[in-house]
């Protein structure tokens, strides 16, 4: 798939963010890129990377290495994945299903988010390996009937977030008009007004090809618009959720089971011992409780108490060597959020398509520069 015309300079990650900022709307991307509060955590999360130095090894006939990585009885083509960002569908024209197709191409997993404006089913039909990242409210029995539909829609890894208790003080994107669901009004109106390509090329051609988007993947049927005079604020009832409903849940879903959102090896040792398959160490990108640790510093303790589980990071990856780096430090795999959702929403698929292009190739080359031929020769390379 060739490079689309306007990212043609986009030649690692971080080129997308003012790209990204110039195509959308200030309360799109205010709600896609600011952390909670003062960005803190958001902030911490790529000085922890910056913070980490590698050692390389010389002479050791790197020709002929490889990248693969196995995860939960896959073997994917690169160590990273597409992390669930809800709402995408605001930001790029059917942008999960963008995700779900280059993920495809490329071989590596996508996580749709449960937050995504596009049903899981047709996500799903355009690519069978997609997970799906719920979140759930703290009762049994929209939980089942959530997990059903997952199940039904033939997706076999649920990842399930647990580090929104209550929603992130995310007070930027507020002001500039981003909830759920947004209330149309003058300021938006201008907003999507001054940026014709986003109006046009995203937000129109949306609504011309299946209608007003709606929260389609909270439980078992179809939820609110995402833009409504009148439509209730959607009510979070999560802080209730507990470890039991965990186990019980854990009892009843027949496929993997994951949890997103930990920071703590003792909540580790709990997922371990409830026969979770694995944990995502994340911070959130930084998005809920600012001045949590950044996701990096936490990985080495949590590594050490994994069990049987497989640890997936996610929080702050921009560069190759920071996969590299969180995979020396103890993940078996990671994920990546903002440049992917800024790659869909520049490119469509093509866009996803050279996101992935440009970060394998730099964990292809900073392997060989560390003298390393397979990953799991990466633990001893650090500083
Ligand atoms: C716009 C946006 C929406 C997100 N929505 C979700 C979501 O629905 N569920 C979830 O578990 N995480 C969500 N996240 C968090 C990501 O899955 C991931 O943890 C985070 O983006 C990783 O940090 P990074 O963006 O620095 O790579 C969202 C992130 C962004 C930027």
């Amino acid at each position: 798939m060739s490079v689309p015309s306007n990212m043609q300079k986009v030649k690692c990650l971080e080129d997308l963010d003012a790209l990204a900022k110039a195509y959308l709307p200030g309360s799109i991307w205010e709600f896609g890129s600011t952390g909670a509060e003062n960005n803190l955590s958001r902030e911490g999360n790529r000085r922890a990377f910056d913070d980490i130095w590698l050692q390389p090894r010389i002479l050791k006939d790197v020709s002929k290495r490889s990248i693969k990585q196995d995860l939960l009885g896959k073997t994917y083509d690169a160590p990273f994945g597409i992390a669930p960002m809800g709402a995408s569908a605001m930001f790029g024209f059917e942008a999960d299903l963008n995700y779900a197709r280059a993920a495809k191409v490329a071989n590596i997993p996508f996580v749709m988010s449960g937050s995504a404006l596009i049903p899981m089913e047709q996500v799903a039909e355009a690519n069978s390996d997609v997970w799906f990242q719920a979140y759930v409210d703290a009762d049994r029995d929209s939980i089942a009937a959530l997990s059903d539909r997952v199940w039904q829609a033939g997706i076999k890894n649920l990842v399930i977030t647990v580090d929104v208790p209550v929603p992130g003080n995310r007070k930027v994107s507020l002001r500039k008009g981003f909830e759920y669901p947004m209330r149309p009004g003058l300021g938006i109106a201008i907003d999507a007004l001054s940026h014709p390509r986003w109006l046009f090329g995203t937000f129109l051609r949306t609504l011309l090809s299946s209608g007003l988007p709606h929260i389609e993947n909270y439980g078992p049927e179809r939820g609110i618009p995402i833009i409504s005079m009148k439509a209730p604020e959607r009510k979070h009832i999560r802080d209730g959720l507990n470890w039991e409903d965990m186990k019980w849940l854990r009892d009843r879903w027949q496929g993997k089971l994951l949890i997103k959102g930990v920071l703590s090896p003792e909540d580790t040792k709990t997922a371990a011992a409830t026969g979770l398959d694995g944990l995502f160490v994340s911070n959130h990108g930084g998005r809920m409780l600012d001045t949590a640790v950044p996701a990096l510093k936490a990985l080495p303790e949590i590594a050490a108490e994994k069990g049987a589980m497989s640890i997936l990071f996610d929080s702050g990856i921009r560069r190759g060597t920071d996969v590299v780096k969180a995979l020396a430090l103890g993940a078996d795999f990671v994920f990546i959020g903002r440049p992917f959702l800024y790659a869909a929403a520049l490119g469509e698929q093509a866009g996803v398509a050279h996101a992935i292009e440009l970060l394998s190739q730099e964990v292809y080359r900073t392997i060989a520069q560390l003298g390393c031929t397979e990953l799991d020769e990466l633990g001893d390379r650090l500083y």
